[in-house]
């Protein structure tokens, strides 16, 4: 296992959610962050959460628009790891109702923004670096009806892992793959519902509880940590896709 003692790591969505406990559990184990994020009120307001000491930097970049990627990672410099959360709202339109926009928005927020950060990504890479991109139980257990495309999408990431895996080694890439998760992108999904979903779902869950950031946090620490571990997707669900 490598250490992420003194590494440099970004994060894309480390201002929220599961981003902001990955960047936590990574300041914990003695990591430098960089945590990107459109909106910079909320980079700062993590910023502010994750403590002063000068470990943490931001920078404010789009990651749907190429030119704002290629001049966030030539600020950045060289790095260690790249980890992304970041992506739009599911659509959760029936197939009949799907908005062709809606569901661009959703691809182009979700994978092709991977897709950019990767290619700029690579060529910062320090050697033993890794790149961790995120899917989720939507690909295993799709909401029926609407969950076609959001699952279609989630389930491209295993197969994008394994081919970049390869053309990029020794670099290692690997997807985290959630179930749900007590988060700020929850809240905007379902409002005040939330307490509800959330309780009849951890009846059912074997772990018997939802998870916070911080439970999945430790996915993408292995993922960064394991240089054994590459093409790989963890899945990190409290056992969601049994149920
Ligand atoms: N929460 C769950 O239950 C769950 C379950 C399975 C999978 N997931 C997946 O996990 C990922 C993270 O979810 P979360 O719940 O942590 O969401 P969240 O709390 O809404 O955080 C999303 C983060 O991504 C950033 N972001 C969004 N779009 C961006 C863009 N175009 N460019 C740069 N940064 C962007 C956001 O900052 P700005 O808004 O400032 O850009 C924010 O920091 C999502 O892709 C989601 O699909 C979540």
């Amino acid at each position: 296992m490598a250490s992420l003692m003194g590494t440099k790591i970004v994060v894309v969505g480390g201002s929220s959610g599961i981003g902001l406990g990955v960047a936590a559990a990574a300041l914990a184990h003695g990591a430098e962050l960089v945590i990107v994020g459109r909106s910079q009120d909320k980079l700062l307001k993590a910023q502010h959460i994750l403590g002063t000491d000068g470990r943490v930097k931001t920078v404010t970049a789009d990651m749907t628009h190429e030119g704002e990627i290629a001049t966030a990672f030539a600020g950045i410099g060289a790095f260690d790891h790249l980890v992304s959360t970041a992506g739009a709202l599911p659509p959760g339109s029936p197939i009949g109702e799907t908005d062709a926009d809606e569901t661009r928005l959703f691809i182009d927020s979700k994978f092709v923004g991977a897709v950019l950060l990767a290619k700029h990504a690579a060529r910062r890479l320090n050697r033993g670096g890794s790149m961790t991109f995120t899917s989720g139980i939507n690909k295993d257990k799709p909401p029926v009806p609407g969950g076609a495309v959001v699952s279609a999408v989630a389930g491209s990431f295993s197969y994008f892992a394994r081919a970049l895996a390869l053309e990029l080694a020794p670099s290692r890439v690997n997807i985290v793959s959630p179930g749900w998760v007590d988060t700020p992108m929850f809240d905007e999904l379902v409002g005040d519902a939330k307490a509800g979903y959330f309780e009849a779902m951890a009846a059912r869950l074997p772990i018997g509880r939802i998870a916070s950031p911080a439970d999945i946090a430790s996915a993408y620490i292995h993922a960064m940590e394991s240089d054994f571990t590459t093409g790989e997707t963890l899945h990190i669900d409290g056992g969601q896709r049994l149920i």
